[in-house]
């Protein structure tokens, strides 16, 4: 099993739930640059993978607005090679996608088949990635997530745990909707979605598609991070922690607009493999035990 993107949070938890299921490789950026599709053929060619589990991607979602080009070619460009090496080798290929897919419209939890209107450069060139993956006609698994935390990495708990210690107040988005996800509930996914293929490569063209993977239940940014100082608070009563307040979206501008709707429905990952993500809040509870 080839992981990419083993130094970031997704990939990092892939090294320790895939382990149990094989040999598994992760290159790093100078052996296998997603930014060159030479590079990525080449390793790929060389290492002749079963599975490639696919966590790499360029994440700076406003950085993308200044950057298309490094953007497409990481998160289209490489999807698409991934996807052309795996049809040649006979690999199964689990990729991580977006719910920045969607622009955000409604309130009803978005399913797999809804039509996609990506807001920025970052949600477009994942797109892109998902349709040059799912051309290429590999056995590709596609799971879009949202929201992605975990304990290590660069994230918004880690951000918001030490504002927390630093500030009186901190003033947060509570106009958007979705639900943090585990970056370790979505590779444990991975191991599991494997395992519902018997292992076996040649099975995960059966479930080729695109899938919705996110912490089960919904919140704001607000609420999220308002829930995660409680409960470093119950962990440590004596630390003197800010409050949050409530603000709208328009208060926060950024470069890349984000979708006010990022709610996705899990209920054909639950229907085909039998896996529910976990409710975010029992997560994010193991997570502070363990965070720093
Ligand atoms: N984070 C979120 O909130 C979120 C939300 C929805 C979906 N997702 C998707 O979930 C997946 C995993 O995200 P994550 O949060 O684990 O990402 P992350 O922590 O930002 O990690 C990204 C990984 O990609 C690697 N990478 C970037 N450019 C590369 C290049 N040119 N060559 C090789 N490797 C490169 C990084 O390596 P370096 O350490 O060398 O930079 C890092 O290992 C991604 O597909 C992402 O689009 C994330």
């Amino acid at each position: 099993m080839l992981v990419t993107g083993a130094s970031g949070q997704v990939g990092g938890e892939l090294l320790t739930t895939l382990a149990p299921l094989g040999t598994v490789i992760a290159p790093s950026r100078a052996e296998m640059d997603l930014a060159s599709a030479s590079s990525v053929r080449a390793f790929l060619r060389a290492s002749r993978p079963e599975w490639i589990v696919s966590a790499g991607a360029y994440t700076a979602v406003d950085k993308a607005e200044s950057e298309p080009e490094l953007a497409y070619a990481i998160n289209a460009e490489a999807a698409g090679v991934i996807g052309e090496e795996a049809k040649a080798l006979g690999a199964g290929v689990i990729h991580y996608s977006t719910d920045y897919v969607f622009n955000g419209a409604g309130t009803k939890p978005w399913v797999e088949t809804d039509p996609t209107w990506p807001l920025g450069v970052y949600g477009a060139s994942k797109l892109a990635g998902e349709q040059a993956l799912l051309a290429s006609g590999a056995a590709a698994m596609i799971f879009r997530t949202s929201w992605v935390y975990g304990a290590t990495g660069k994230n918004f708990l880690r951000t918001i745990l030490r504002l927390a210690r630093e500030r009186e107040e901190l003033r947060i988005v509570n106009d958007q909707h979705g639900a943090p996800t585990w970056s370790r509930d979505l590779a444990r996914m991975a191991a599991h979605v494997i395992g519902a293929c018997g292992g076996s490569p040649e099975n995960a063209g059966t479930f080729a598609g695109v899938y919705h993977a996110a912490g089960a239940g919904e919140t704001t940014w607000a609420g999220f991070a308002a829930e995660a100082i409680r409960m470093l608070q119950e962990r440590e009563p004596a630390a003197k922690l800010a409050r949050v307040t409530g603000i709208p979206t328009v208060e926060y501008p950024t470069p890349a607009a984000r979708p006010a709707n990022s709610r996705l429905n899990c209920g054909k990952l639950t229907a085909t493999f039998g896996w529910e993500m976990p409710e975010w809040r029992d997560s994010l509870t193991q997570v502070i035990r363990e965070i720093d």
